[in-house]
């Protein structure tokens, strides 16, 4: 059982899942009727293992478990010296149980089972799809049924958030997920590690009309994404031109970039459409954009204008709350105790790399078995 003090919930979330360790805490006052008041974040630290892992250009799991060994008891005192918190004034515990590598996770699930085993605190073993689910309603307050497009390194999905536990994943992608596109296309051209900020950074210099890359699935009925072929055209556009000059590289990194954002618009197009066949009576409705892709203004701006053409609000949360953070965790374990789903049996829950959000969803060919938190 949590107890409450002063109608207030404070939460220490922990995330490990991929290559940030961190640690935040997060607070929510409520009123007597229940109602959300102004959650807070009372502190959010992360630390990227980036240069542990760009001379290989890409995570190394066993690296990331270990970084994650070395950082993460700093890094959770730092979150509660940052909240001016000790442990005894938090109510729970929340970790990230999945999906993610699997090393990383056992290091913030132990971690957090034995922090609220030696003070007697709840533990919430969380997935961390519903911390980047959830987000918009602690930047946003955004009320459910709303819309999440989720583009990161390891998912790409479209996900209709209903309630807390109560998700639909309407199209997700069959093969690559975008984040990975963007680091693959990199890493074909020599941009460093990782890739997704750098494509953006020389497409800027770029002529996006130079080369007509396909849109993967423009108009197809079938809702899900591709990213496989868009590679192979780059990689076929890339030899055509080689040895490649900067302003090569510049055209392609535009023309990719391109190509991309029209073909997520599309995708998202019918999502939009079918939210609002199914829910009508929304006047509002809201799309939610979450992880390192949507950090892409390009991309942004695409949806965005998709959004104003449909009638949605286009909600972006703040970049850091966007990629991977802990205040996110800490969220969903307060949205989970507000909900009464705590699960006694967290203590013995054991981390799963793989953890779709919605498990009645069939799987779609390929896909979510990519990317280190597919
Ligand atoms: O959400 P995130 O930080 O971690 C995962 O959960 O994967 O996302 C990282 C991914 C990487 O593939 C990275 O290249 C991509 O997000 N990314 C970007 C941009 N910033 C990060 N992709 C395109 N444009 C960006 N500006
Ligand atoms: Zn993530």
């Amino acid at each position: 059982m949590i107890e409450r003090r002063d109608n207030m919930i404070r939460v220490l979330g922990i995330e490990t899942s991929c290559d940030e360790t961190a640690a935040s805490v997060v607070a929510l006052h409520e009123d007597s009727r229940l109602e959300i008041l102004s959650p807070k974040i009372l502190s959010n630290v992360v630390l990227s293992q980036i240069e542990e892992h760009a001379a290989f250009g890409g995570v190394v799991p066993e690296i990331a478990a270990r970084a994650h060994v070395e950082a993460l008891d700093g890094i959770v005192e730092a979150a509660l010296a940052d909240a001016g918190v000790g442990l005894a004034d938090v109510d729970a515990v929340a970790a990230t149980a999945g999906p993610g590598l699997v090393g990383g996770l056992i290091v913030g699930l132990m971690t957090a089972k034995a922090i609220a085993k030696a003070t007697g605190k709840p533990l919430l073993a969380i997935n961390h799809l519903e911390g980047h689910a959830l987000t918009a309603r602690l930047t946003d307050g955004l009320d459910f049924p709303y819309l999440l497009l989720l583009v990161s390194g390891g998912h790409t999905q479209i996900v209709l958030v209903r309630g807390v536990g109560d998700y639909r994943r309407w199209a997700t992608t069959i093969d690559d997920a975008l984040g990975e596109a963007f680091d693959k296309t990199a890493k074909m051209l020599g941009l460093p590690y990782p890739g997704g900020p750098n494509v953006e950074r020389v497409a800027k210099e770029g002529d996006a009309t130079r080369f007509a890359f396909p849109r993967p699935m423009k108009g197809s009925p079938q809702p899900d994404f591709s990213f496989a072929g868009l590679k192979t055209a780059v990689r076929q556009a890339a030899s055509a031109v080689a040895p490649l000059s900067d302003k090569d590289v510049a055209d392609i990194c535009a023309s990719f970039q391109l190509a991309v954002s029209d073909a997520l618009a599309d995708r998202v197009g019918r999502c939009l459409a079918r939210f609002h066949a199914e829910f009508p009576e929304i006047a509002e409705p809201a799309l939610v954009v979450a992880g390192g892709v949507a950090a892409n203004r390009r991309i942004r701006a695409s949806l965005e204008a998709q959004c104003a053409r449909n009638g949605f609000r286009f909600i972006a949360p703040p970049h850091e709350l966007c990629t991977d953070n802990a205040a996110m965790i800490a969220w969903a374990g307060i949205e989970r105790i507000r909900a009464g789903m705590t699960d006694e049996d967290a203590f013995t829950f054991v981390p799963r790399s793989r953890w779709p959000l919605d498990e009645v969803s069939a799987p779609v060919v390929g896909s979510g078995r990519r990317g280190a938190k597919a």
